[in-house]
């Protein structure tokens, strides 16, 4: 089998845009695991949060998350909160090689502004949540094999340091 890219990050850090180019550049199969949760949970995140609350959201991410790791030799992209259990980043570090893709919270609110499908980005002071969540779960990003900065950097220069130390790593596992 092949080990897949997982790539992590706070929201905006470029991982399904990223994700999505591997994908067309090398024919890997693309995962986005908020896609599987919409899938299903049968409604957007948004309502998901609305509805049924973060718990609920976290545990059918936990889902998504076992499912995915469960492929192999694709380019799975993740929420920016899939680090935050432990069994969710072991899972993913068994198939995968995981990428954390670094931004600083000025890029990660410039890419996400005007978009209201993020529920958590959702208030008076986006900019400053996302500050804070970068501080909270810096050392669940850190967890990764790989952190790969992503400012200044276009899509295309992302996705080929990416490649580069996935081709590094990557060997087949039994
Ligand atoms: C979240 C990130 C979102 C989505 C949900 C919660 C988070 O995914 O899973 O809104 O906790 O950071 P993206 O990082 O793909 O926006």
């Amino acid at each position: 089998m092949i080990k897949n890219i997982v790539l992590t990050g706070l929201m905006g850090s470029g991982k399904t845009t990223v994700g999505r180019h591997i994908s067309d550049k090398t024919d890997k199969e693309f995962l986005d695991t908020d896609d599987l949760i919409i899938q299903k949970a049968g409604k957007p995140i948004s309502k998901i949060f609305e509805e049924d609350g973060e718990p609920h959201f976290r545990d059918i991410e936990s889902e998504a998350i076992l499912e995915a790791s469960q492929k192999s030799g694709c380019v799975i992209s993740t929420g920016g909160g899939a680090v935050l259990r432990e069994e969710n980043i072991d899972n993913l570090k068994k198939t995968g090689v995981v990428f954390y893709l670094e931004a600083s919270a000025e890029e990660l609110y410039n890419r996400t502004k005007g978009d209201s499908s993020r529920p958590l980005l959702n208030t008076e002071d986006p900019i400053g949540v996302l500050r804070r969540l970068l501080v909270a779960r810096k050392p669940f990003y850190e967890t990764a094999d790989f952190k790969v900065n992503t400012g200044n950097k276009s899509v295309e220069e992302v996705s080929k340091q990416i490649l580069e130390l996935y081709q590094s790593q990557a060997r087949p596992f039994a």
